[in-house]
């Protein structure tokens, strides 16, 4: 059983503008936020160099390695974790849109043999159980309605000792729920995950933590930097994206910025060990 969300979401990554605002923005790699150095940091630097961090915890995989990137964007990281690791990757994304790029962008940059792109829901993974040797996921489980069941599917897929490696915007735990409203209604959710949720998932499923790093300040930081992108480009984006479209995403942003300044918001990297 799929959650309402799924088609909203999938409707919304599809769209025209919210495709072309991630690819001209981002630059076609990633969507995700970045680990910062300064203020002035290209979004797209700053956005490898959360992958680079992730990798690190992997780096113990073999080549030929089989990872799952489950919410996988335009795969950028998968992409980089063939190029740089010999990783074979297999990115599950929603968006139609988003796939087809990615495709595209393996096939350009001779990694279509080791990057390979399925389309389907990561509430229902369309793989049989003990598949994957790791799972990968950045910025992506915010957006099911049954975080719940993205884990327990994700224990399914994976083999016995296998690593997950997970980026996710989240809510502090306790956080009023009045006050995130903003901010979850851009996103199209009635809740967020929190670093105590995904901890007592994984307490569920006997999977041991690794590691949890918080870098709550990125939060803002990236979407600070997203911000003042769109600024600096609007005349650029108004080409790609419609007025309405570039409003609410500024509007939208303000409130993430503001919510992750009042301490409402988390982020980090969070390393888990099934079995
Ligand atoms: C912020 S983007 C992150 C993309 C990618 N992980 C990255 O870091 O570049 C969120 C992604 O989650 C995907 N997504 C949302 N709901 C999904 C679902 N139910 N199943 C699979 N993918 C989903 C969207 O299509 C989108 O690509």
């Amino acid at each position: 059983m799929k959650s309402n969300v799924v088609d909203v979401t999938k409707e919304y990554y599809d769209s025209s503008d919210a495709d072309n605002f991630y690819f001209h923005v981002w630059g076609g790699e990633d969507i995700h936020i970045g680990l910062y150095k300064n203020d002035s940091e290209p979004i797209a630097d700053a956005s490898v160099r959360t992958v680079e961090a992730m990798a690190e915890r992997l780096k113990h995989l073999p080549a030929g390695a089989r990872v799952l990137d489950v919410g996988a964007g335009y795969g950028g990281a998968g992409r980089y974790l063939a190029r740089k690791h010999g990783l074979h990757v297999t990115c599950l994304n929603l968006s139609l849109a988003q796939n087809e790029r990615n495709r595209q962008m393996n096939r350009r940059q001779g990694l279509a043999d080791n990057v390979d792109v399925v389309d389907g829901d990561f509430e229902n993974l369309p793989f049989e159980a003990d598949s994957f040797d790791a799972v990968w996921s950045q910025d992506a489980i915010l957006h099911s309605g049954n975080r719940k069941r993205v884990f327990e599917e994700i224990d399914r897929v994976l083999k016995a000792g296998g690593d997950i490696v997970i980026t996710d915007p989240m809510q502090k735990s306790g956080v009023d729920k009045k006050a995130l409203r903003p901010v979850l209604d851009r996103i199209h959710l009635e809740s967020m995950g929190s670093v105590a949720d995904y901890k007592a998932f994984a307490a569920d499923l006997g999977w041991s933590v690794q590691s949890v790093d918080l870098h709550n300040h990125q939060l803002v930081n990236h979407y600070s930097r997203v911000r003042a992108e769109l600024r600096s480009r609007e005349s650029d984006l108004r080409e790609h994206c419609s007025a309405e479209y570039m409003d609410r995403m500024q509007k939208g942003l303000g409130h993430w910025i503001e919510a992750g300044k009042q301490g409402r918001l988390e982020w980090g990297i969070l390393h888990f060990r099934k079995g």
